[in-house]
C-alpha cells in the first residue's frame, strides 16, 4: 500500500510528524511505502495545489490512501474532494475517522495542523489507516457520492 500525504505551510509540522510516525511503524513492513508530495517548509504556499496533487495520486491508483493537512484542514479536503473519486473527509477525533472508513470508504483523511494537536492526529490516523469499510448499504450510497 501507498500513502501520499501533502500539507501547505499550516499542515507542514504535523506533516513531518505523521511522517516521521508512518514511517516508524511501517518500518518493517515492505508493502507500506509513504509518498510525500511537500510542501517542504513551513514557507506560504497554496493549499489547493497540494490537495489536488495528493488527490491524483490517490484518484489515479498511484497511492491506495491519501492524508491531507492545512491549517483548519478545510480547504485542503475542499481541494481534494474536486477530483473525481476522492471522499476526503475531515476529521478532527478518532470517532470521525473511524466512521469516514466504515461509512463512506474516505480515501482521503484531512487534519487541521492549526487545530488538532499531534498527539490526537497520530491516533486519528492510527484509526483511519486500520478501519475497514463495511459495505452493505453503505456501499450503494458511496456509489451514489461516485456518481455526483
Ligand atoms: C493558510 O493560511 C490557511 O488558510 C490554510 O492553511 C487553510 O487553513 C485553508 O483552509
Amino acid at each position: 500500500m501507498k500513502i501520499a500525504i501533502a500539507a501547505d505551510h499550516g499542515g507542514y509540522e504535523l506533516k513531518e510528524k505523521i511522517k516521521e510516525y508512518l514511517e516508524s511503524i511501517y518500518a518493517n513492513d515492505k508493502d507500506v511505502e509513504i509518498l510525500d508530495i511537500g510542501t517542504d517548509s513551513d514557507a506560504s504556499v497554496d493549499y489547493p495545489m497540494y490537495g489536488k496533487k495528493c488527490a491524483e495520486k490517490v484518484a489515479s491508483g498511484q497511492a491506495q490512501k491519501g492524508i491531507v493537512i492545512c491549517g483548519t484542514g478545510i480547504g485542503i479536503s475542499i481541494a481534494a474532494n474536486k477530483v473525481k473519486g476522492i471522499r476526503c473527509a475531515l476529521c478532527t477525533n478518532e470517532k470521525m475517522a473511524e466512521m469516514s472508513r466504515k461509512h463512506n470508504d474516505a480515501n482521503m483523511l484531512a487534519l487541521g495542523g492549526r487545530i488538532t494537536d499531534p498527539d490526537t492526529a497520530l491516533r486519528i490516523v492510527d484509526v483511519w489507516l486500520k478501519t475497514n469499510f463495511e459495505g452493505g448499504r453503505h456501499k450503494r450510497r458511496v456509489d451514489m457520492l461516485d456518481c455526483i
